[in-house]
């Protein structure tokens, strides 16, 4: 798993003033906004006899434990054990830890690592996201698997005639003719032309006649972020998804759904059922896949041209990877 860099990790509107339980990478920590809106996140067992903080309340901008009432500003630095008189000093160990954090796109970032970060590097920037206009959505989906297993699958062309023969993939035409890779800081994205599926549902509505292959974009910036770009006739559908590592075999993806068409409340529900069963079609597959982590080795698995993304992506993350002690 990769370390000191920024994970995207849940919604922005999923954090309030109560104290909120993240697991991630096997560790637990709590989120919570002061009273001025700020994200504040930090290690979850209390430092005194390791009672869950996300279990206790919020203070004039501390977090309180629920066990025996220390009182934790959001520097980490315990202000208050109320055990004790209020003359007598507090340990200098009385101390949580506490993670970077940022808000972005309707995201919470936090930096997970254990280094005291010298630089922190940059947010992915979503251009289409900035530019306005769309209508959004977003939703969770679980997965019994790791998140890089899950992760290589949003990278994957080649699965989809198999997998969502039904849906978007052509099983008449599995044939990935040509790849054109995009390199840019932090990950690297794939474009393909797919053979188009007939549309069902709403998006009969709106297509005539032949259908031209679709052009369709994915990528992923490290170390838990993936995206999707379809350029349907009737206008641009993009997904992004974070793939939020629980522990090692459990992963949460948290995906954002934009669209440029049907941009009306009433198509929400079309556009989430569309999205589950695309994320229900693969969930068998890749729970299934083996062995769970991938391997470090990257001649232990076979790589075919259209699979030149997660090849690269192998790549990338093999250069930030990070041991997780906790
Ligand atoms: S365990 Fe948190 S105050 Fe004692
Ligand atoms: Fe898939």
């Amino acid at each position: 798993m990769s370390e000191n860099l920024w994970y995207a990790v849940e919604f922005s509107d999923e954090i309030s003033t109560s104290p909120k339980l993240l697991k991630i990478l096997s560790r637990e920590l709590v989120l919570y906004r002061t009273a001025d809106g700020q994200i504040q996140s930090m290690s979850n067992a209390c430092i005194h006899r390791g009672a869950s903080l996300a279990k206790g309340s919020i203070s004039k901008d501390c977090i309180v434990c629920p066990y025996h009432g220390w009182e934790y500003q959001p520097d980490g630095n315990c202000v208050k054990i109320p055990s004790q008189s209020p003359t007598s000093a507090i340990p200098k160990a009385a101390k949580m830890n506490t993670y970077p954090v940022q808000e972005k796109y309707g995201w919470i970032w936090v930096y997970v690592g254990d280094k005291e970060p010298v630089s922190l590097p940059t947010i992915p920037n979503f251009p289409q996201v900035e530019s306005g206009g769309l209508r959004s959505i977003q939703g969770k989906f679980w997965w019994n698997a790791n998140y890089e297993r899950v992760l290589e699958n949003g990278l994957d062309f080649a699965h989809a005639p198999f997998v969502h023969a039904g849906a978007f993939g052509n099983p008449d035409a599995p044939e990935i003719a040509e790849l054109v890779i995009e390199n840019y800081d932090g990950g690297a994205s794939a474009t393909v032309h797919l053979a188009a599926t007939p549309p069902k549902g709403l998006w009969k509505l709106l297509v005539k006649g032949e259908r031209a292959p679709i052009r369709t974009r994915t990528g992923f910036f490290l170390p838990n972020l993936t995206f999707l770009e379809v350029y349907l006739p009737f206008g641009l559908l993009t997904i992004w998804t974070a793939h939020v590592p629980v522990d090692l075999n459990t992963t949460v993806s948290k995906w954002m759904n934009f669209r440029n068409f049907f941009t009306g409340k009433w198509a929400d529900r079309d556009t989430y059922n569309r999205t589950i069963k695309i994320f229900e079609q693969d969930k068998p597959i890749v729970e299934s896949q083996q062995p769970q982590i991938i391997p470090s080795d990257l001649s232990a698995e076979l790589f075919v041209p259209a699979d030149a993304l997660q090849l690269y992506y192998r790549k990338l993350r093999q250069l930030n990877i990070g041991s997780i002690d906790s």
